[in-house]
């Protein structure tokens, strides 16, 4: 979950020295915009059926994916989100009193999830997506209080805080606040269909898509950058590409359908989950319905157009790098890409006209040629193809070679990688 660590920027703590102690004063008299907790009952939070689909919005949410540690009791807490400023702890949901939300009213818990504001009405970090999750309406979130209360009790304390002064003031979070996050609801467009209603809805607040499929300016907020327009994940080193399927968009020419298939199996005839897209698929995405994925779909089906990328200059000798990349590919890929990246149906995703070979950095089929890959095990897929690393057979140079090859060849068109990338690759952690 390092991937969090790129909401909270270098460049903020100058910022929110200066002015965050005065926001802070001046929101303290405000009005929190919690809803009144009048009409939650004993009797509605017990309902099995508004239990059921707490649950389901749960995983929708993926909120088990934080607020789960390594082998521990799902929702109980435990596991720290690593930022370049320190660790985060993401707090247990479960029912105990002491540690969990078992105290907690149905007021706390909307206030946290739509304000980003604990218990106390402390500020929270962005760590925790709160800044999609606003968007989910009062019911989804009362469904889910209701499902995370009849979780047994697990008594886990929280982590200590492993962040950095001033990050770890609080207060330090009021002029981010200021300038990223609005306390906002789902408004949905009477113009557009139900369906993309639905999808528009699940993709920018519970599925929280934009925190990873977005680029983050330099004090980490995403305001700017059309939504769903792709992004690097610095700490982990992939890139989460854009979303758009029409021209010059990241996913271009993928159906709706393929977008289904690949949220509900892990792959698709256009390319295969993998790196944290395929812990999303693992623990989330594959449990949703099918009409909640249609929705989706049909809703990324609709996203803009983009600027087609600018044609890649390499930035040295092309031709040579062609030779070295081509043979290198013949030897060690084309048996199972095809000698024309064609791929195999069903087996081996193609490598001509995929957005994880060209997506704009290179990261994604640099790290997949290093590191291999395993698509996620999903119910519709339990026996996925995986890719063999390559990390010890081939060097930084035939590794820029191949992997520029493959992004110049066929219908390809994007900037090689060179080698000092490659060994920058190569030494990233995996997570
Ligand atoms: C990407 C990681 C991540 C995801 C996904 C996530 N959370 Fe969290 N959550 C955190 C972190 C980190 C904190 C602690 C923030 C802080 O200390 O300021 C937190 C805090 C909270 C809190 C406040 C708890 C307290 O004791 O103050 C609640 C409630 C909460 N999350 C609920 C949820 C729900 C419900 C979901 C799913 C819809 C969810 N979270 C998904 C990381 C996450
Ligand atoms: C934790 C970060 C993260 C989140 C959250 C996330 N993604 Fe991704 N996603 C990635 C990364 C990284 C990739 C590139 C790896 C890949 O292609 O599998 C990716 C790739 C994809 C792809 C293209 C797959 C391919 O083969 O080219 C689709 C479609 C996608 N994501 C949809 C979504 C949707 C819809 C959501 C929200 C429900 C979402 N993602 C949430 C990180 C994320
Ligand atoms: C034994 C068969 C095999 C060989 C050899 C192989 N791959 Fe793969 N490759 C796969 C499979 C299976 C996947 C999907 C795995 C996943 O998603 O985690 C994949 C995925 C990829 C991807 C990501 C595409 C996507 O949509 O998931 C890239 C890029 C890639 N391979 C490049 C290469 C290159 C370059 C070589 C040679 C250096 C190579 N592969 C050798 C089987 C292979």
């Amino acid at each position: 979950m390092k991937w969090i660590g790129r909401i909270l920027p270098g460049a903020l703590v100058l910022t929110v020295l200066a002015i965050g102690g005065w926001l802070l004063l001046a929101s303290r008299g405000g009005g929190l915009a919690v809803p009144s907790a009048a009409i939650v009952t004993a009797e509605n939070l017990h309902d099995p059926a508004l239990i059921a689909r707490g649950r389901y919005l749960a995983i929708a949410g993926d909120c088990a994916a934080c607020h789960t540690a390594q082998g521990g009791m799902p929702y109980a807490g435990g596991r720290s989100v690593s930022t370049p400023f320190g660790s985060i702890p993401a707090p247990n949901l479960t029912s105990d009193r002491a540690t969990g939300i078992g105290q907690w009213s149905f007021a706390d818990f909307w206030r946290a999830l739509h304000a980003g504001r604990g218990r106390r009405g402390e500020l929270l970090y962005p760590a925790f997506p709160y800044t999609s999750y606003t968007r989910v309406t009062r019911d989804d979130a009362l469904a889910m209080f209701a499902y995370l209360q009849t979780l047994v009790p697990v008594h886990t304390p929280s982590g200590a805080s492993g962040l950095d002064f001033p990050y770890s003031m609080r207060s330090s979070l009021a002029a981010w606040r200021a300038m990223y996050f609005n306390e906002a609801g789902y408004r949905p467009e009477p113009a557009k269909s139900q369906a993309w209603n639905r999808g528009a809805y699940l993709v920018q607040g519970l599925g929280h898509c934009n925190e990873c499929h977005a680029a983050r300016d330099a004090l980490g907020g995403v305001s700017g950058h059309p939504a769903l327009s792709g992004g690097r994940i610095p700490e982990l080193d992939w890139y989460a590409p854009d979303l758009s399927t029409r021209a010059g968009g990241g996913l271009q020419g993928w159906s709706e359908q393929d977008i289904v298939d690949l949220l509900q199996t892990g792959r698709s005839a256009k390319g295969v989950a993998f790196g944290p897209m395929a812990e999303v698929v693992a623990d989330s995405t594959q449990y949703m319905s099918g009409d909640d994925l249609r929705a989706i779909a049909t809703y990324l089906h609709a996203l803009p157009p983009r600027a087609q990328p600018a044609e890649a200059t390499p930035q040295f000798d092309a031709r040579a790098l062609a030779r070295q990349g081509g043979k290198v590919y013949g030897q060690h890929c084309a048996d199972c890409h095809g000698k024309d990246g064609e791929g195999v149906a069903g087996v081996y995703p193609p490598l001509d006209g995929n957005s994880a070979v060209t997506e704009p950095t290179g990261i994604n089929a640099t790290r997949m040629v290093l590191l291999g890959g395993f698509a996620p095990l999903t119910q519709a897929n339990l026996r996925p193809y995986s890719m063999p690393p390559f990390a010890q057979q081939l060097n930084d140079s035939e590794v820029s070679a191949v992997v520029s090859y493959i992004r110049q060849a066929w219908t390809n068109r994007a900037p090689v990688v060179r080698p000092e990338d490659v060994s920058h690759y190569r030494h990233t952690p995996m997570d």
